[in-house]
Parts: structure tokens; sequence; C-alpha cells
């Protein structure tokens, strides 16, 4: 079968090539720069991220300032209360990766989300205090900086603290959210937490009490958050309302140094994030599943391209679902999942006249739920170092519980362990027994913070938002630009579709698909999401031209901004 279709392909090249179907011209660059670049979900950000490399630090001192930096101008999904992942590459080739993922507190139990009868009660993983985890983010940014960081923290937090002092200004979008969340916050927290006020567009918004908890970084270090006044703040204010996270959960929290998922994909190596995130074992395995049918020669965003990839994608989420979870509590089998014959044998049912039914491969029944939340940023500095990050809340402002007197927002990241078997999470996503909460266990991620070599050489830092999203637009975007021959700005901004095995449909941004292209899916038997178009993922990403300068992909459906020297 593999043969014929491969003797198609060859066809269809050749008719591409004479009727110059080739890959459209580059229309889009994004930000050219020299030697380094931040590129982050606001400039604010950006701006304080590359101004910790302009003064001599590298790409570890630019993180901690960047992940701040973003808790203060971004706190939709930037944060002290949540947890992430990241991806490095030094100027020597070698590779690792850090997981400051939140971790179930002590009192936590399998069982936790479910009433008498064993039902999930619903919401209780995502909203209110017991939808939190212990967060991972400060012992991250501090864990790397010990590791790899050249300034002092002070020189690195001063800007991200007078950013607080002096306030934001509201972008349009930003003032479309809070809106959004406003009665959430309220019910949440009351009608005098500081974000039940309304903040329009233009307007700027100063963190006076989120920039004395980051004055305690300076004077104590990651004990400023994790024991003593922050600890004892969050731990009573969180017991105050219901949660169980204690003091002796978060002294006892560290960021853990993982082996990251390395795989190769024609000349590109790909490093990517391990269990606790699917993130880089599901990448590998999409990849390895599509790789043998020259998804290249398909035509971008064609209705074949999108079944090879679709069909891959329902394969590796099944797998997901079944295997995964947090590797200090559950065996991975990495190794076979990953097997090139496995791999071969999954796709063994493909074939380009008709879809593949999830029931198929397994069973279930869910809702999607749409959503944006999670942020991405990636460095590359002047060093030759580079890290790709991915730091999360979880949903948007994550449980919605906003401390006050320490100025940041808790994670509803419990919602991200499996409740109970076969029972969806809010991204639709279900798990079994591998992603059961136990107390102390990560709860399994999407977040797919990666980095690409091409011939040895560093070639892409990539990686977005957008929860069970995450792998599936990472994946489309090293493809845009390696088969598809596209810069990364133009990359970043073409359109995206998802699949994840259940619910069996597929999903596509608005606009960019044709309806031409979505009747011949439907034709083979295709399930379309009609319901929800939502922008899918906000990739953030810098690749490394040819002649060694760097262009930044940052994405348009959001405030992000690339900036460089
Ligand atoms: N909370 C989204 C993820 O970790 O995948």
């Amino acid at each position: 079968m593999l043969r014929t279709f491969l003797r198609w392909v060859f066809t269809l090249g050749l008719l591409c090539h004479f009727f110059s179907c080739q890959p459209k011209k580059k229309q889009v660059v994004g930000l050219i720069s020299e030697q380094a670049m931040v590129v982050t979900a606001r400039e604010e950000a950006s701006k304080i991220g590359l101004d910790i490399l302009k003064k001599g630090g590298n790409a570890f001192d630019a993180m901690m300032a960047t992940e701040m930096a973003l808790a203060v101008a971004f706190p939709f999904a930037g944060n002290l209360g949540g947890g992430g992942f990241m991806v490095y590459r030094l100027a020597d080739g070698s590779t690792g990766c850090l997981d400051y993922r939140e971790k179930a507190p002590m009192a936590a139990h399998r069982d936790m989300f479910l009433d008498e009868d064993g039902e999930v009660i619903p919401n209780l993983s995502t909203s209110g205090a017991l939808a939190s985890g212990v967060p991972g983010t400060v012992a991250g940014i501090f864990e790397a900086h010990r590791k790899f960081g050249t300034l002092s923290v002070a020189s690195i937090l001063e800007p991200v603290i007078a950013l607080a002092e002096q306030g934001v200004v509201v972008t349009q979008k930003q003032a479309e959210r809070l809106e959004r969340n406003r009665e959430a916050f309220i019910e949440v927290n009351g009608i005098n937490t500081f974000f039940a006020r309304v903040f329009e567009e233009k307007d700027t918004i100063r963190y006076p009490v989120l920039a004395n908890t980051l004055r305690r970084l300076v004077a104590e270090g990651k004990d400023g958050f994790y024991r003593g006044e922050t600890a004892q703040i969050l731990v009573d204010h969180m017991q105050h309302i219901g949660g169980i996270i204690t003091m002796e959960d978060l002294a006892g929290y560290e960021a853990v140094w993982r082996k990251p998922i390395t795989f190769q994909y024609k000349e590109l190596t790909i490093t990517s994030m391990p269990p606790p995130s699917s993130g880089g074992i599901t990448l590998a395995q999409i990849m390895g599943l599509i790789e043998p049918f020259e998804p290249g020669t398909l035509g971008h965003n064609t209705a074949p391209y999108i079944q090879l990839l679709t069909e891959a994608e329902r394969r590796a989420y099944a797998d997901r679902n079944y295997y995964l979870g947090d590797p200090d509590f559950t065996e991975i089998p990495t190794e076979a999942m990953l097997d090139k014959d496995y791999l071969t044998d999954r796709m063994a049912d493909f074939t380009f006249e008709k879809a593949t039914p999830s029931e198929a491969v397994s069973k279930g029944e869910l809702l999607f739920a749409e959503s944006e939340e999670t942020t991405h940023y990636s460095i590359k500095d002047q060093f030759g170092n580079a890290i790709a990050v991915t730091t999360t809340l979880n949903g948007a402002y994550g449980s919605k519980i906003y401390i006050d007197e320490l100025g940041f927002f808790m994670n509803n990241e419990m919602d991200d362990f499996s409740a109970k078997t076969g029972v969806p999470n809010m991204f639709g996503l279900t798990g079994a027994e591998a992603n059961s909460i136990a107390p102390q266990k990560r709860m399994l991620s999407a977040m797919t913070p990666t980095l690409v070599e091409k011939n040895g050489k560093l070639w892409m830092i990539v990686g977005t938002p957008g929860g069970s999203t995450i792998i599936t637009s990472v994946l489309q975007t090293i493809l845009n630009v390696y088969e598809f021959g596209m810069g990364m700005q133009e990359a970043v901004n073409a359109p995206r579709f998802h699949h994840q095995w259940l619910p069996d449909w597929v999903t596509f941004e608005p606009s960019g698909f044709s309806p031409e292209t979505l009747d011949q899916l439907r034709e083979k038997s295709y399930f379309i999401n009609e319901n929800t178009t939502p922008i899918i993922g906000k990739v953030d990403a810098i690749l490394v031209l040819e002649d060694g300068r760097l262009e930044g992909g940052a994405d348009p459906r959001g405030d992000d901004t690339a900036l460089g020297f």
C-alpha cells in the first residue's frame, strides 16, 4: 500500500512541478537580528529579557527575567502560581531540560474529584481551591539560574520590579480578556479583589503588591516563595478557601532536570520535553508516523496533507492518553512507543480513501473546550545558547484565585490529571491509570518546548500555548518551514488545524481552509468541528537562517513580540 501511495505522491510531485503549485514565495518576514533574540507573548517581557542579554547575561539569566516579566505583563498565563518546562541547548551542542511542573499536594488522593457514586464532580478540578497544584515556577527559574546563570538575581529582577511598580499598558486583547473573566474573578475572590476593577485599553495597571513579592525573591532566593512570608500567606489563603496546600508542600517542592526526548525527522534532530509532558513523545510519534508518506509532497493544508496529519495524530493521542504520566510514578514505555516498526504497524490500516474512525483506535465520548491558556517564549543569546520555555496556569488566569496579598493568580493544573479513567478534562483529553492523582505526583502536560537542529547546528526554537493543541501546532510550524519552505514568521502565521483522537473531529482555524478542502474531507468521512473555530496556539519561535542571522516568528494571534540585536 505504501508503495502505491509513494508512486501516487511522485506523480503528484511531477504535476505540481509542471503546474507550478510550488511552495508559495515568502510573503511575510519576521524580525531579523544578528546575534540574539527574545520572542514572548508581550513586548514588555521581550524587552526585559533582551535587556538582560544586552547587559551581558545569558539565556538563563534572561529566562528568570522574562518569566517574571510575563507574570507582571501577562497574568493571563505568565505566573508565579503555576509551573512549566524548559528545554535548552548550550553553545557546545549539549542539551537538557528542566521540569518545574506543579505537583499534587501531599493531601491529594486518587478520587478527590469524585462523588460517593464515583462520578466526577463538575468543575471541582478547574475552579476553587482544590484545583491548584503546588506551584513550580519560582523553583524552576532559580534552578536554571543556579546551574547556568551568570548575573545576580538582584540585577535580573530589578527591571521586573520596576515594571510592576510603573505598570503595564493594557492592550485591546488584554482588555477583552479581563472583561470576559471579571465576573469569575469576583465570584471566586469577592468584590474587593484587584481585578474586580474595570480596565480598559490603554489604561496602565500597576502591581505594587506583586513588586513586593518579587523583592522577597531578591532578598531570600527560592525560599522567598517556598518558605517564610510569601509561603505563609499563600497557604493561609488557600486553606481559608478550602484548599489543601501546606507549608510542607511548598518547602518540599524541587524542580527536576530530566533527559529530553531527542529524535530524528529526516535531517532534523528534534529535542523536546519528556514526561511528565506528553509533548516530546507525542510529537516524535506523529513525526515518525508521517515521515514515510513524504508530507511535503502533498501540498500545504490540502485535504491529503490534513488527512495524513490527522490520522497520525489520532494514533499518537490514543497512545498518549493511555501510556503517559509522571515518570516518577509510572513506567513509561518510551522506546517501544518510538520504535520504527511499531510506528509502521500503527499506520498499516491508514488509507487516503477514508478516515479511520477513532472508535477503531479506541473508545470514548467527550467534549472539546476552546482554550488559549499557557504561554511560551523562545530565547537565543549572543553566546550561542538557546532555550524554549512553556509555562502555564492551565486555564485562562488559572483557577481565577487571585491572592490579593501577593499579587498573583493560582493555577488550576489539577485538571490535567485524569480524575477518572476515560472521563475528559477541560481539553477533552481522556486519561488512564498512568495519569491518576497521587500525592506529590506531577500531572501530565501537553507543553512542547522544542529545539531543532539541522545538520548538527541549531535551527529552530519553538513552542506555543493551547492545551491539547500545543503538540499539533508545534508540529505544523516545523513542517511549514522544513517541508514547505516558509520563513519563520510566515510559518507562525499560517492557519492551523487540530485533531486529538477524541473527540473524533478535526478543528480548523477560521479562514485559511477552503470550503472545497473541507468538503473533500467530509466526503472521506472526516468529522469537521463546525461549532468552534478557535485560534489554535500562539507560536513564538526563532529560526537560524543559513547566514547565521535569526528570524523571529511572533504570533499575530496575540500581542506577541520578537525583539533582537
Ligand atoms: N495545562 C496545559 C498543559 O500542561 O498541557
